[in-house]
């Protein structure tokens, strides 16, 4: 058996954001010190060793400036300052250092597509048709008798254009009306954005993960998007996912847009561009942009966004691995706080197999927070329900809260996440999954990261070797990660039933050093393999 302790082989060809390990707090939910049921960024100091403990490299904190909170920070009123519930700016200095001395990174979520209505600037916007601001936000005149400016949607039901009574004019917000779009046709938009970069790089964060950037820039002339291909179409349902948003989205001047971000993060050293982008993966990989000009990483959710088939998933790597740019770094996301977990999606015994998929492919993983202990999603009853998401669209069961829920620390009152009444309810079963035990516990997820990110962190040709595909069907994927040292065959079971690897050109013969059955770690493997269901390891090959 390998052994997992060890020193991360320091790697002069490639960066941070490239070999390390990123992990997403959603700061509500992470660890509440102040007994307000909600979490902090005291909280997140409280727990970063355990963070350094699990291997973690660079984490990522949800929104934590002033907001509404309408969507829960999504919403902000003010883009160069914390939101009292999660501390001050003191604990955010405290925050970045007490990362930064542990040799980790903090990337921060900017959102720059639209912003709170009651942040200043919208204040400003609807005060006048004649205001400065006006032009700041995506304004429109009424068309014959108060009908709508296009057919537009939004993300969170209903239409995309709310009346403005004092101006008479409608203003768009794709996602709530408290969230009104910002016109980034507009330089001064663009330059009050970039100063908000400019303000956070200069303290010292590490980068930004950039919400909804394909949704930054709209067709200028606000066509109307066409109803979306093999849906149950009825226009009356107003239902996001019903058109296709050619006009809302993905628009040609986005890039520039990007370009600009990339060059004030080009500014500094060693600072990562994120975007989170909802695109299949032709359109995705334009987010580079061309000679190293867009994101550092347009967030890859083809595993989020799948069916959970090994052929599909087989398809989607090879698809992904052939249409990434010469020089354009991969990235795997598993969970993120508008998803259901993973461990919902697939299963508690497919999540292990997800796991080793996650931290095995080439390319930065990502992992949401508490989809290392197996977190599922809780059930909150109706009358608890607070993601407007859920509210909006009731009978649709799309609320985010049951993938938000407070993460379980032990098996102490309210996991160990508050004294007080926490502000989503715990699962019945924090008792029994929370990292406290899961520590004490060889045989639990927690354990299983771990050892996944530990083998991730000393062997380069996991971080930054090549990635050959050598096999799939119904119920197995197959590849082979390797550098001039070393050489790993990982075999994964996306079914619970008994598969065989048969090899057909090839022979493979070395020894397991991970599975899911811990038991067969150590063991021989001489070509023809038997996985059972549910099953996954990792093979160091005889050379
Ligand atoms: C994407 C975020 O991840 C999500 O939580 C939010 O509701 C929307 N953008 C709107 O900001």
């Amino acid at each position: 058996m390998e052994s997992i302790t060890g020193t991360n082989p320091t790697d002069i060809d490639h960066l941070w954001w490239q070999t390390g390990i990123i992990y997403q707090i959603y700061p509500r939910s992470f660890q509440d010190t102040n007994g307000d049921g909600i979490g902090d960024l005291k909280g997140v100091v409280q727990r970063l060793d355990y963070l350094q403990w699990l291997g973690i490299d660079c984490v990522w904190l949800s929104p934590i400036y002033p907001s509404p909170m309408a969507d829960f920070g999504y919403d902000i009123s003010d883009y160069q300052g914390i939101h009292p519930l999660f501390g001050t700016m003191e604990d955010f200095d405290e925050l970045l250092e007490q990362v930064h001395s542990r040799g980790m990174k903090l990337i921060l979520d900017l959102v720059p597509n639209h912003t709170s209505d009651q942040h200043p600037w919208f204040l400003e916007s609807r005060s006048s048709r004649d205001n400065p601001k006006r032009d700041w936000y995506i304004w429109h005149d009424a068309g014959e008798n108060g009908a709508l400016p296009n057919n537009w949607l939004s993300v969170f039901g209903g239409h995309a254009w709310e009346w403005d009574e004092t101006t008479q004019q409608y203003y768009y917000h794709a996602f709530l009306k408290q969230q009104p779009d910002l016109n980034w046709r507009n330089p001064e938009v663009q330059q009050a954005m970039m100063d908000v970069m400019h303000f956070w790089l200069k303290k010292g964060v590490d980068g930004f993960r950039v919400d909804v950037m394909w949704h930054m820039i709209k067709d200028a002339r606000l066509r109307n998007n066409p109803v979306a291909a093999n849906t149950p179409f009825v226009a009356s349902d107003l239902i996001y996912e019903y058109h296709d948003p050619v006009y809302s989205t993905d628009q040609p001047e986005v890039h520039e847009i990007v370009r600009m971000m990339r060059q004030v993060t080009n500014e500094y050293d060693e600072r990562v561009l994120i975007g989170e982008i909802y695109l299949p993966i032709h359109k995705l990989v334009t987010y580079y942009g061309a000679d190293k000009s867009g994101a550092h990483l347009p967030f890859n959710f083809q595993l989020l966004t799948l069916p959970w088939d090994s052929q599909q998933i087989a398809r989607a790597i090879d698809e992904y691995e052939g249409a990434l740019p010469a020089d354009g770094w991969p990235n795997w996301v598993l969970g993120n706080h508008d998803q259901p977990r993973v461990a919902s999606r697939v299963g508690r015994s497919q999540a292990r197999v997800a796991a080793m998929l996650l931290l095995t492919l080439r390319g930065t993983p990502t992992i949401y927070y508490g989809d290392e202990i197996c977190m599922r999603d809780v059930p909150i009853p109706q009358d608890e329900v607070v993601d407007p998401q859920g509210l909006n669209m009731p009978d649709r069961n799309v609320s985010r809260d049951p993938s938000r829920t407070p993460m379980q620390w032990d098996p102490d009152t309210n996991a160990g996440f508050t004294d007080s009444k926490p502000w989503l309810r715990l699962p019945y079963s924090y008792q029994r999954q929370n990292v406290a035990l899961q520590k004490e516990d060889p045989d639990s997820m927690l354990s299983f990261y771990r050892s996944l990110i530990n083998l991730r962190k000393r062997q380069p040709a996991f971080q930054t070797g090549k990635f050959t595909p050598v096999y799939s069907d119904k119920q197995l994927i197959a590849f082979i990660r390797e550098n001039d040292e070393d050489r790993f065959l990982v075999v994964l079971n996306l079914s619970h039933r008994p598969a065989y690897l048969r090899p057909k050109n090839e022979t493979y013969k070395g020894e397991i050093i991970i599975s899911t059955e811990t038991e067969r770690i150590g063991l021989r493997v001489d070509n023809n393999l038997l996985l059972s269901g549910d099953e996954g390891l990792i093979v160091r090959l005889e050379r």
